[in-house]
């Protein structure tokens, strides 16, 4: 397997959160398509970074997945998902994700994490999880209105199980998941307060330096809308997609002054671009004047191609071996089985089940 620094090519990780000696590290995809590169340098790149500094879980969320499926823009529906957790495990291991250093499960072949779910829910109110804003925006966007499906409305209960499963302390995650963590946090205090002992801990959202990379049409990056940049994308897709980003409109003319601000090329720039220097300079003669659109796409082509080409290559060399692809996998979960279920058997004396 790569190196992490290999692998990290030169998208930055500088997580806002240090981590601590003993954090346990978790976090989680939805397999609903391929991930792209606001994965990467929200919070992939972070997780390949965190490599044997952490015990560190990788979660591939196929159950939160479904919860999603009876929007199939959005996930693709069940048989689409199910094709999907192999792709999400070849997107790790293609970023730079060890197996030897980090353990990547499934999280519907975990049932401990079901039963911790139903055990929470318990633990919630409806009118809580109406108000975490991260839902209600899904709800809006989705049109759900009232017919909101209870496991949809219900996952970020379900999130709280996979973090406290883990007795993970610190998530990489975009920002959209800051509401999931402090719902995860009110949870973990309720089932500490029942048991009278802490036997979960809290946790910490680490954030990159960009946790939100807009698609490139500035809207947020979403499968459905096709504005995302995949992190195995071709040397043609990045062309095309940098080709389609939106910049100023209003900057029509090189000569004209242009708008850094929501622009998204720059966006990607201060994303993906090591020379921070450079790009503030291009940023001052873009304000200026003077400097066109083409000029700084040209910069970007090359750095996406940089960033992405190794891990397309990797990819491509791992996609034909499916037995070591499963075998990642099965080992992982079954040592995120052996994990989960021990937290399971304390949260059930916590409820006064028998174990
Ligand atoms: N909600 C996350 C997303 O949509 C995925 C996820 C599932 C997750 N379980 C998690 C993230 C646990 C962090 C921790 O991307």
């Amino acid at each position: 397997m790569s190196s992490p620094a290999e692998a990290g090519a030169t998208a930055p990780a500088q997580p806002t959160d240090a981590p601590l000696p003993g954090d346990v590290v978790l976090t989680g995809d939805r397999p609903t398509g391929p991930l792209h590169l606001g994965h990467y340098a929200g919070s992939l790149s972070t997780r390949v970074a965190l490599q044997g500094r952490c015990v560190q879980t990788l979660l591939i969320a196929d159950l939160q997945a479904l919860t999603d499926a009876s929007n199939r823009a959005a996930s693709g529906g069940p048989a689409y998902v199910a094709t999907q957790v192999e792709e999400v495990a070849l997107d790790y291991l293609a970023a730079g994700i060890d197996p030897a250093l980090t353990t990547i499960a499934v999280q519907s072949r975990l049932p401990a994490l079901a039963e911790l779910t139903v055990l929470y829910l318990n633990l919630v109110t409806v009118a809580r999880l109406e108000r975490n804003p991260t839902v209600k925006a899904e709800i809006e966007l989705r049109g759900f209105a009232r017919d909101i499906p209870a496991g949809f409305l219900c996952y970020p209960v379900s999130q709280a199980a996979d973090i406290t499963g883990f007795r993970a302390t610190l998530v990489p995650v975009g920002d959209d998941q800051l509401p999931m963590i402090e719902q995860t946090n009110e949870i973990v205090r309720r089932v500490n307060r029942l048991a009278e002992a802490p036997i979960v801990p809290e946790c910490r959202a680490l954030l990159s330096a960009t946790p939100r990379l807009p698609g490139v049409d500035g809207r947020k990056a979403s499968k459905s809308l096709g504005n995302a940049v995949p992190i195995n994308a071709t040397a043609d897709e990045i062309r095309q997609l940098v080709r389609a980003m939106y910049t100023d409109p209003g900057h029509l003319r090189a000569s004209d002054p242009g708008c850094v601000e929501g622009n998204v090329v720059f966006a990607y720039l201060d994303a993906f671009d090591p020379d921070a220097a450079a790009v503030a300079e291009l940023k001052r003669r873009y304000r200026h004047g003077g400097l066109g659109d083409a000029v700084l796409k040209r910069r970007l082509v090359d750095l996406l191609e940089q960033v992405v080409a190794p891990i397309r290559e990797r990819r491509a060399a791992l996609a034909g071996d499916r037995s070591f692809l499963r075998d990642v996998l099965r080992d992982g979960t079954e040592r995120a089985d052996d994990v989960t279920r021990g937290v399971l058997r304390t949260v059930r004396q916590a409820f006064a089940l028998s174990v």
